[in-house]
């Protein structure tokens, strides 16, 4: 199966969704302003009661504005996604600390723009790895704070990952999942979604209960919250998603 985020289309997509201005953005009276800066909101929304942190990873951290949010709080983080294409333009962020963007208006027609990363975000503090959040290189060690924002649903086997934050995340230490439980079967066999879906006698199982299922061995669930967010297409089409948000602690 081909990556769709592999595809130049959704890099310039994302670079916007990632670095753009309210204004770059919605550029519009109408339209819930409320939803931009996802990837900002994703880390500032649990962070400030956590506090500094030692190491911290991003999975499926796409063209990384999270990964850089987190160097606010971390004074290592590590951005991995299976994107090479996403990865890269993650790199060029880092390494200029700023991002061109195409941004899609109608048909053909596109805008090109150049917008800088935050002063005050330590890019020196983060590292990009192509790979893959399932299969994680062996010497990846532990960390304090682990988020996978968008990822449970955008990968073969949603289990496997979550299985995996018991070695990563030290005990104490933290874990923020958001996903708007877009289950689809191009991205995740329907045998394995957690949720979603109607068990054999007939019952619902949301994905929050199958969450709660799988982590709770390991984990404590601290705080569920509803974190939208916009996703411009072109000038006039936008995803608008509202992503639930849970935080987890190490037992
Ligand atoms: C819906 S996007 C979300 C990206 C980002 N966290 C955000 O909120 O904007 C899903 C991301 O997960 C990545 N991805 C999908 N499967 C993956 C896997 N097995 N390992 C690492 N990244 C993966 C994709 O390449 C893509 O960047």
């Amino acid at each position: 199966m081909t990556n769709v985020y592999e595809n130049e289309l959704l890099v310039e997509q994302y670079l916007l969704f990632h670095y753009g201005t309210a204004e770059d953005q919605l550029p519009y009276r109408h339209g819930p302003k409320e939803a931009l800066f996802y990837p900002v909101r994703c880390v500032s929304e649990f962070l400030p009661p956590i506090g500094a942190v030692a190491r911290a990873l991003d999975l499926g951290c796409a063209v990384g504005r999270s990964t850089f949010e987190l160097s606010r709080w971390a004074t290592e983080v590590i951005g991995i996604d299976l994107s090479r294409a996403f990865i890269a333009a993650a790199n060029r962020a880092r390494e200029s600390g700023r991002v061109k963007i195409r941004r899609q208006e109608e048909g053909d027609l596109t805008t090109e723009f150049t917008r800088e990363l935050p002063q005050e975000l330590d890019r020196e503090r983060c590292r990009f790895e192509v790979g893959d959040a399932t299969d994680l290189r062996e010497d990846i060690g532990q960390f304090d704070l682990v988020l996978a924002a968008n990822l449970i649903d955008r990968v073969k086997s949603p289990i496997k990952l979550l299985s995996s934050f018991s070695t990563l995340a030290r005990p104490g230490c933290h874990l923020i999942l958001s996903s708007p439980y877009t289950w689809m079967e191009e991205f995740t066999p329907k045998s394995n979604w957690i949720g979603g879906r109607y068990n054999a006698d007939g019952t619902a199982e949301s994905t929050l209960d199958g969450l709660k299922k799988v982590l709770t061995p390991d984990f404590d669930h601290l705080r569920t919250t509803d974190l939208p967010f916009l996703i411009r297409e072109h000038a006039r089409k936008f995803q608008w998603s509202i992503a639930q948000a849970t935080m987890w602690r190490r037992k």
